[in-house]
């Protein structure tokens, strides 16, 4: 595959130097776009929305084309390789993903069935369509959803504010839960690797709910399965992996040894621990607070630029926020930020 015109985000990763900061943001593909609003109202719901190929791949690259930034995330979720394993869902207006039957006792786990990526495809075509719309001009990311996230939708059945009934289960069934935790590892080889195949030049993990536990239980149960999807996908490809767990500040001292080639991590740690602790060996994804972008421009520019001096001339540095944009956010200050990095980066 040839690689891309713009290649300042896989530079970034390798260390390599850099003319200036390279810049995405996670939930790029999103609502704050009308443009991204025409395009889920034509699909009907979101996920007829990320089953129809041409218009997925029209959303992955409206923020290329309206945006300018430096790499195309596809536009998909993290729950989508679930429904092939057995455990269907809905997204519900206002409420997000409701699962149909959640997992309750350690009897459900045996519903999990492996994945067979082929009922996936849909996601290798929008890889696909994304390279070939945007001629290679930037690198597509693809993703998934971490092992203990996505065990904890599957437990929890919907989004929770504490994840009580997922953690309780892992409590209750340690033995049982690493078990959930390790089929879902095995299948998210799988399912990277198919993304890598298809073209994806770098792919991140998101475990958005890792934060929850304890730097113990992190370490006990979030880790492990994500450590085993990475050595395994580094023993088929070199291509980069990027691991994003929110609220990591306790234990990124653990996180750290999972062995990804970048750290993306929120705003709760200052970038500059984090690179004091993972640069040159690794990059560092991040760590604007989203919440900034509902502040003026003045202020945007100014917590912009704290990062990009935090983190100096040096290459790998991937700016990010620490966790995605909303829904109600304005474009116009989003578009702000990524011109302002862009700008204020050049070495
Ligand atoms: O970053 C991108 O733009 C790429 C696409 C992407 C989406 N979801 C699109 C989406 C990615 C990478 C995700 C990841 C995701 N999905 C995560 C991890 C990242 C994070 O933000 O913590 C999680 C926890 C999910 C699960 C999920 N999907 C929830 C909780 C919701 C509802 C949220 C809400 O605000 O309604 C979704 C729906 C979703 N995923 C939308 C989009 C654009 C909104 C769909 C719509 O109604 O149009």
């Amino acid at each position: 595959m040839q690689t891309p015109k713009n290649d300042l985000l896989l530079r970034a990763i390798k260390n390599q130097p850099v003319e200036r900061t390279p810049i995405w943001l996670m939930r790029q593909a999103g609502r704050y776009m009308p443009e991204y609003r025409q395009l889920r109202k034509k699909a009907g719901s979101f996920k007829k929305f990320y089953k129809n190929v041409e218009l997925s791949v029209e959303a992955s690259i409206l923020p290329k084309k309206l945006l300018n930034v430096d790499a195309t995330i596809i536009f998909s979720d993290i729950l989508t390789p679930l429904e092939p394993m057995g455990f269907n869902f809905e997204f519900k207006e206002g409420e997000g993903p409701v699962f149909e039957s959640p997992i309750i006792t350690p009897e459900d786990i045996k519903r999990l069935k492996p994945l067979n990526v082929e009922e996936v495809n849909y996601v290798g075509e929008i890889i696909k369509g994304v390279n070939e719309k945007l001629n290679r001009e930037i690198p597509t990311i693809g993703f998934c959803g971490a092992p203990f996230t996505l065990a904890a939708y599957m437990i929890e059945g919907r989004t929770s504010r504490d994840f009580k009934k997922a953690k309780a289960f892992m409590y209750n069934y340690p033995q049982d839960f690493k078990i959930l935790l390790d089929k879902l590892a095995d299948a998210l080889i799988d399912y990277l690797y198919f993304q890598f195949e298809s073209g994806a030049d770098v792919v991140q993990i998101f475990d958005s709910w890792g934060g929850y536990l304890s730097p113990d239980d992190y370490k006990e149960f979030a880790l492990p399965p994500i450590k085993k999807i990475i050595s395994k996908l580094k023993e088929k490809t070199n291509k980069p992996i990027i691991h994003f767990t929110k609220g990591v500040a306790g234990f990124l001292d653990y996180m750290i040894t999972s062995g990804a080639d970048a750290y993306s991590v929120d705003w709760m740690i200052d970038i500059k621990v984090v690179k004091e602790k993972v640069y040159p060996k690794s990059a560092v994804q991040g760590n604007l607070d989203p919440i900034v972008l509902y502040a003026n421009k003045e202020v945007i520019k100014k917590k912009a630029v704290e990062i990009l001096e935090k983190w100096g001339s040096d290459s790998g540095h991937i700016f990010n926020l620490g966790h995605g944009l909303m829904p109600d956010m304005e474009f116009e200050k989003v578009r702000f930020l990524v011109e302002t990095v862009q700008k204020e980066s050049i070495r």
